[in-house]
């Protein structure tokens, strides 16, 4: 026999047994007969290092060589989950999918593995690379570690393209055998992503991680299932590592059956009403799996209406994960303030004693409005407990102890706290009627220059309390008109500050028509629906002002996803004299009206990227052109360097924000180094690379 043919022969062997220990728990052979084929690969690889390929089974031991992460971008969108902390909540998620979807559905529930988030993508059936999430544009490219992971196949049974996501984890049991030698990590999860990260992939090799994979993407379209249950039947015949604690859930409990027999996998079967009680079984069980968990995943079975569904810019509308806890602290009330936001809408807030909760430190938490203050009953100097739901704002949930002093509940003033009008009920809010109170005016310009909107960095809502107390600014269009240099005789505003207060405000007449219109402040057009208006042939004000004029309530809701009440806002809200006036004034300064959308037809290549900019250059003179250049191509631009920012482009001198990125880990890109990445920016960009033979997945 050929010397290579040995070499094919055993590593078809070895990727075999490894995967019918590792993948399907049913070892094919003797541990002493996997060393000796194991030998046998290895010592022909070392004379003949022409026959090593990437995907043999000796790579899997690791390396000594300390590597680095470099970051590539994803190919398809790793988009996060939507979450909710009640099965109810659940349940009406999923009524409401139900509704909106214009077929019958199924959903299939799956564990929620609390591991780390991984991406491994597959060419012609041959690992390539395994990325993590990272911002879900971009990842890093831990392939080296993740090679070391023997149930992640290094050569599928089939020639494929594809991009699979799953959770890397180490079970409970290893956890506690490595425990005492990495008192550094305080989970199992926690030494799972220090693994993962490892610099030398011999010492990842020594972790015994593994992997569930739980969504398939095909580079070929055709290639693709119809539904989530064929791709996890698919995954796992391509020899991938399925978790087989699946439910479906479906009108009947005999159509869930027969759905998952379809599909060629085992699994519990339910009707629809079954979803509430299987998921108080998990919650009761979950301690004696062998993974840990933070909760389950509902997803709908049937791609076309996932499709159908679509995301928003964090998460697939067809999804939704149940997390078992929020994180939660004890805490005692010491007052509560009351706030005022730029719709007039009053807020009382706890102002707390500080406590730790989920990873920062709380200070304030919402009390809504008075009708849940008096459910809560709370009063000052109460002891509370407070919880962080998702990523919002932290909410004061229960009264756990009552104050000694004798103070009986929380009851808001009658009037507004910063013009002193009397504040009217409308719903379940009070609300300032004052549109002139100090309070709203600084909101909505806050709310103008804020990073979402016309992206004012430096002004933020300090600066805007400032320029309005200072009298120099009392209405979002007399930015245009102020005269910074009046804050030079105030402390802490020195000449660096007030010129990038002029900058901000020059930048912001280039934004788009469809920021400058979100940026408004008119009733539910933000940035979504902005967009909608845009897309939806409002393609400048003139347009939205003619139909205001006409009461053309039709051409607003045959957009479709307009409502009658929304359209009716946006009309009233257009006609007020007030709002007439500012865009007069907005459009004398110079800020776009009219979009100009075909302008721009580059791939978003830089999309997800935050870069600032310092220093002089020799191309990009001004260098608001180095700006330009990178919003073209989707990136975000940022006048400081916070733990947010991904790039720094930084020029001859620059001083302060190099130290800054250096400090902060951020990549530091050079004028050269910017232009090459400029022009390989169709694809293959020097380290934020498309990976070769690009695949592209139509998600
Ligand atoms: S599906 C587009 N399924 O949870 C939908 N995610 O909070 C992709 N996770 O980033 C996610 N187990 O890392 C899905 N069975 C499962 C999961 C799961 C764990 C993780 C995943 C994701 C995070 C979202």
């Amino acid at each position: 026999m050929e010397l290579k043919e040995r070499v094919d022969q055993l590593t078809d062997e070895l990727l075999k047994a490894q995967k019918a220990y590792y993948v399907d728990g049913r070892p094919v052979m003797s541990d002493t007969e996997y060393d000796r084929l194991f030998d046998e690969l290895s010592r022909i690889e070392s004379q003949h290092p022409e026959y090593r390929s990437a995907t043999s089974p000796t790579q899997r031991v690791g390396s000594d060589l300390s590597g680095d992460f470099p970051e590539v971008a994803h190919t398809i969108p790793v988009l996060s989950l939507d979450k909710a902390y009640s099965s109810e909540e659940v349940i009406s998620w999923m009524d409401k999918t139900m509704k909106s979807a214009s077929s019958s559905l199924s959903f299939v529930e799956e564990e929620k593995i609390d591991g780390i988030s991984m991406v491994l993508y597959y060419q012609d059936g041959e690992f390539v690379r395994a990325l993590t999430r990272g911002n879900g544009y971009v990842g890093n490219d831990v392939s080296a570690n993740i090679r070391t992971i023997k149930a992640v196949p290094l050569r599928l049974s089939e020639p494929v393209s594809i991009a699979v996501r799953g959770e890397v984890y180490l079970p409970k049991k290893d956890f506690e055998r490595l425990k005492e030698a990495n008192p550094e990590a305080a989970n199992a999860r926690n030494l799972a992503a220090g693994t993962v990260r490892r610099q030398k992939s011999s010492e990842a090799a020594a972790v015994p991680l593994t992997i569930f994979v739980y969504e398939g993407f095909w580079e070929d379209e055709s290639q693709r299932p119809e539904d989530h249950l064929s791709i996890l039947a698919r995954l796992k015949n391509l020899g991938f590592r399925i978790n087989p604690h699946i439910a479906v859930f479906s009108s009947s409990q005999e159509k869930s059956r027969e759905l998952l027999s379809k599909a060629g996998l085992e699994g519990k079967a339910y009707a629809f009403d079954g979803l509430g009680s299987y998921l108080e079984e998990v919650t009761a069980e979950r301690k004696d799996l062998e993974y840990e968990i933070d909760g389950m995943v509902t997803k709908v079975n049937e791609l076309d209406v996932r499709q159908a569904l679509g995301y928003t810019e964090h998460h697939p509308r067809w999804a939704i994960a149940y997390k078992f806890e929020s994180p939660q602290a004890t805490t005692k009330v010491l007052g509560v303030t009351i706030q005022v936001g730029r719709t007039g809408r009053i807020t009382p807030v706890a102002e707390l004693e500080s406590v730790p909760l989920g990873g920062s430190v709380v200070r304030r938490a919402t009390l809504h409005n008075q009708e849940y203050i008096n459910e809560l009953e709370l009063a000052v100097g109460d002891t509370v407990s407070v919880v962080k739901r998702g990523d919002v704002i932290p909410a004061v949930e229960e009264v756990l102890e009552k104050n000694e002093e004798g103070n009986t509940t929380f009851i808001i003033p009658p009037f507004c706290p910063s013009c002193g009008a009397r504040l009217v009920q409308r719903g379940a809010h009070l609300f300032c009627p004052d549109r002139n109170c100090p309070q709203q005016v600084k909101g909505r310009i806050s709310y103008f220059t804020s990073r979402d909107q016309m992206d004012m960095d430096s002004i933020g809502p300090k600066v805007v309390e400032k320029l309005y107390d200072m009298g120099l600014v009392r209405d979002i269009s007399d930015l245009y008109t102020c005269d910074f240099s009046r804050l030079l005789d105030e402390k802490g505003y020195g000449e660096k500050m007030v010129r990038s207060f002029r900058e901000a405000v020059e930048e912001s007449k280039k934004r788009p028509f469809v920021t400058v219109l979100a940026s408004l402040g008119l009733p539910e057009v933000g940035t979504k629906g902005a967009e909608i208006l845009v897309k939806g042939g409002f393609t400048d004000i003139d347009r939205l002002l003619k139909a205001s004029d006409e009461n053309d309530i039709e051409a607003f809701t045959r957009i479709g996803q307009i409502g009658l009440q929304t359209a009716t806002l946006i009309i009233a809200a257009l006609q007020d004299e007030d709002m007439r006036s500012l865009i007069s004034r907005l459009r004398e300064a110079g800020l776009q009206f009219e979009s100009h959308e075909e302008e721009n037809s580059l791939e978003q290549t830089f999309s997800g990227q935050v870069w600032a900019v310092t220093g002089s250059f020799e191309h990009f003179n001004p260098r608001t052109l180095a700006l330009k250049e990178l919003e073209k191509r989707g990136a975000r631009t940022v006048s400081s360097v916070t733990g947010k920012t991904t790039h720094l482009l930084a020029g001859k001198g620059g001083g302060s924000k190099r130290a800054q990125a250096e400090s902060l880990g951020v990549r530091i890109v050079s004028e050269d180094e910017f232009i090459s990445m400029l022009r390989q920016d169709d694809g293959k960009n020097d380290k934020v690379s498309q990976p070769e033979g690009q695949l592209s997945f139509d998600f």
